[in-house]
């Protein structure tokens, strides 16, 4: 945790310097799936959407975007991956930087939480196990309807190390195509959690088992990307309480605290920081579906936050179910340096300005959240300053 001293009258609009970047204010745009690319590819849509969250000095994190053509378990999601990708990313990063803002992109493997009609060839999708994520949970088709999700394939010793170079590759791809950075999604019940829980993880071989030995895969990856675009341009994102699609563990606090050690070492070692460490809290658990699935008292919740935001030596960002109060306290308690906001951000794309002024809040359409509209449920909502240049029609496709 930060002195008191340094955190003292800090709010969500104190400027905050993250390494190499100067934010203006501490209210980030959370990753969140929209589903609204095509053919894997974002299109003007996406400008529109990311430009109308932007602000000058803000910091943006991107929709999970695909490493590679088997990450995929949503529809209509874009990848980074290829060229016609790298080259459509580029128009959304121009529009965000014009404005001032500062995107990272995040690079999403979603393992098991996928489906046959997601798979090149129609395979099975891959994980760090043969189990299928449970019939609590259901899978979302291109089609529009809802399954179950399939029995994956559990990925060979010798096959990992080809997906952690997926990983580097789409890093790479997203500083060409102008991103300032890119944040590994290590969260929720996706395929980096997947090795990480230990309610998942059932391999008996160096991936498996010990503590040491799940971490072992996120570690690559951090190591290989890293490597490959500096560790100031690399956040990392877990979720060690969140139980989404079956990610459960037995020590979520031992868990978190072990990923955090982990990445302090990288960062001894390299003597460089990595940009931040970005953990959701357990009070929001299946995004989209419900609000608060998990029992457990708030204390305990933020008291998890707390022991990983002291642990790690560098910048901490929350995320999860906060209000402007909440992300007030928390910056002020020096919990967090950075909040993320992912569902008011939907519905109020002006929505620093309305935390700023306390501005009333318009309400999310949680029908519309993963719906292919380019416009509807996705640009149109207001802004609160009639006159503002984000009121254009936004029809372009
Ligand atoms: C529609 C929707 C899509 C989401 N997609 C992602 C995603 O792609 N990657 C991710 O890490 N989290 C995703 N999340 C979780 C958000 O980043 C965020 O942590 C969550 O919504 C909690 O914040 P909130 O209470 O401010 O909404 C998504 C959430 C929503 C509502």
């Amino acid at each position: 945790m930060a002195e008191d001293s340094a955190t003292q009258g800090t709010t969500l609009f104190s400027p905050y310097r993250m390494g190499k970047f100067n934010l203006s204010h501490r209210v980030v745009l959370a990753p969140m799936t929209r589903c609204r690319a095509l053919n894997g590819i974002p299109r003007p849509a996406l400008t529109d959407y990311y430009t109308q969250r932007s602000t000058d000095g803000g910091f943006l994190i991107t929709e999970g975007t695909l490493i590679s053509s088997t990450a995929a378990g949503f529809p209509h999601v874009p990848g980074i991956y290829n060229e016609e990708q790298v080259e459509a990313w580029k128009s959304v990063v121009d529009a965000v930087h014009a404005k001032g803002g500062i995107i990272f992109c995040q690079l999403w493997h979603v393992g098991r939480a996928s489906h046959q009609v997601y798979q090149p060839g129609g395979g099975l999708p891959i994980s760090s196990t043969s189990v299928p994520i449970s019939n609590r949970w259901r899978i979302l088709k291109p089609d529009g309807s809802y399954g179950t999700y399939p029995k994956p394939r559990a990925l060979e010793t010798y096959e990992i190390l080809d997906v952690v170079e997926h990983y580097r590759r789409a890093a790479l791809n997203a500083i060409r195509a102008g991103f300032d950075g890119i944040e590994i999604h290590g969260a929720h019940g996706y395929l980096i959690d997947q090795f990480l829980k230990d309610g998942i993880n059932d391999r008996t071989d160096e991936y498996g088992g010990s503590m040491e030995n799940r971490c072992k895969f996120l570690m690559q990856v951090v190591r290989a990307v890293v490597e490959a675009i500096g560790a100031e341009r690399v956040g990392v994102r877990i979720s060690p309480a969140i139980d989404h699609l079956d990610a459960t563990d037995s020590d979520p606090l031992g868990l978190g605290l072990a990923v955090v050690d982990r990445l302090n070492k990288i960062q001894v070692d390299l003597s460089s920081k990595l940009s931040y460490l970005h953990v959701t809290q357990p009070r929001y658990t299946a995004y989209g579906q419900t609000e608060s699935g998990r029992p457990g008292s708030e204390e305990e919740e933020a008291q998890l936050m707390r022991t990983l935001r002291k642990a790690f030596q560098g910048t901490f960002m929350c995320s999860g179910g906060f209000t402007r109060e909440l992300g007030m306290q928390v910056v002020a308690e020096g919990d967090a340096d950075l909040v993320s906001y992912g569902r008011f951000f939907i519905s109020n794309p002006d929505l620093v300005l309305r935390f700023r002024i306390n501005a009333p809040l318009t309400k999310y359409i949680r029908k519309t959240f993963y719906t292919q509209d380019p416009v509807v449920g996705y640009t149109d909502y207001p802004f609160l300053n009639k006159g503002s240049a984000g009121q254009r029609p936004l029809s372009r496709l």
